[in-house]
């Protein structure tokens, strides 16, 4: 695993749209694991104003968002569906129809979940996926305890997730209490994985995921088993790192 710590939060968004830019630059088909939150907000930006001043150009790239949401309305302005298209779709020029988000709303969301993993095996896997990682380690929305090999399929949001996305909603309580998320076994099989983190809030999830033992108690550390993960943090997220 590479640790990239930098003077600031800005860096960070800048550094790791570069990672992105480059497979894009490469492979201008490249396929991409979509991180909603704050976190990669910054990545966002940057490639939108690469794509705007006509560095990048994203009309042939895919996107698989990693979560979604039980039963939110996606016109909801929160629902993952939204923040893609607001954050994503939009302002880097994706073509709308090789943008996918998981359906919250499937009557059978067990056979949604499983139809969201094949349509990323048919698009060829993920080149590049885009994680943040909660206060609690998860990454996507992989709790504590969630299973290493996981696969998407639906799972009970902590009250501490809950909690902490409530800055989003008009009360805690509108938070939903379920969601559907890629597994870790999903995020496993991307060919390169980008975890940004920053602020203090962060410190402890990124030296348990970095330095503490493999373990489901902090899902995020299941990059130590990857051959090609990157973890781009400020020095704030970096300040527990031994
Ligand atoms: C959301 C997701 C989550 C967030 C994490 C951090 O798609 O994957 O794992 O990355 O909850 O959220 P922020 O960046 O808002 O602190």
């Amino acid at each position: 695993m590479e640790i990239v710590i930098l003077p600031s939060a800005a860096e960070v968004g800048r550094v790791a749209a570069s990672v992105v830019a480059e497979v894009v630059v490469r492979k201008p088909e490249a396929v991409l694991g979509l991180a909603t939150g704050s976190s990669p907000l910054a990545i966002y930006e940057e490639l939108a104003r690469r794509a705007d001043a006509g560095e990048l150009d994203f009309s042939r790239v895919r996107g698989f968002a990693l979560d979604e949401y039980v039963g939110l309305d996606y016109g909801h302005p929160e629902s993952y569906h939204a923040v893609i298209d607001r954050t994503v779709t939009r302002p880097l020029g994706l073509a709308p129809a090789l943008v996918a988000v998981p359906d919250g709303f499937a009557a059978d969301l067990a056979a949604a979940c499983a139809a969201y993993e094949a349509a990323i095996d048919a698009a060829g896997g993920i080149d590049v996926q885009i994680l943040g990682i909660g206060g609690n380690g998860h990454i996507g929305f992989n709790e504590p305890t969630s299973s290493l090999a996981s696969r998407t399929r639906i799972k009970t949001l902590t009250p501490k997730t809950r909690e902490d996305n409530a800055r989003f909603f008009d009360s805690p309580e509108a938070v939903p209490t379920h969601c559907v998320t890629q597994g870790l076994g999903t995020i496993l099989r991307a060919r390169r994985l980008v975890l940004v983190a920053q602020g203090e809030n962060k410190a402890e999830a990124i030296a348990a995921a970095v330095e503490g033992p493999l373990s489901a108690s902090c899902p995020a550390s299941v990059l130590q088993l990857h051959e090609h993960a990157t973890v781009i943090i400020d020095e704030a997220a970096a300040s527990r790192l031994r």
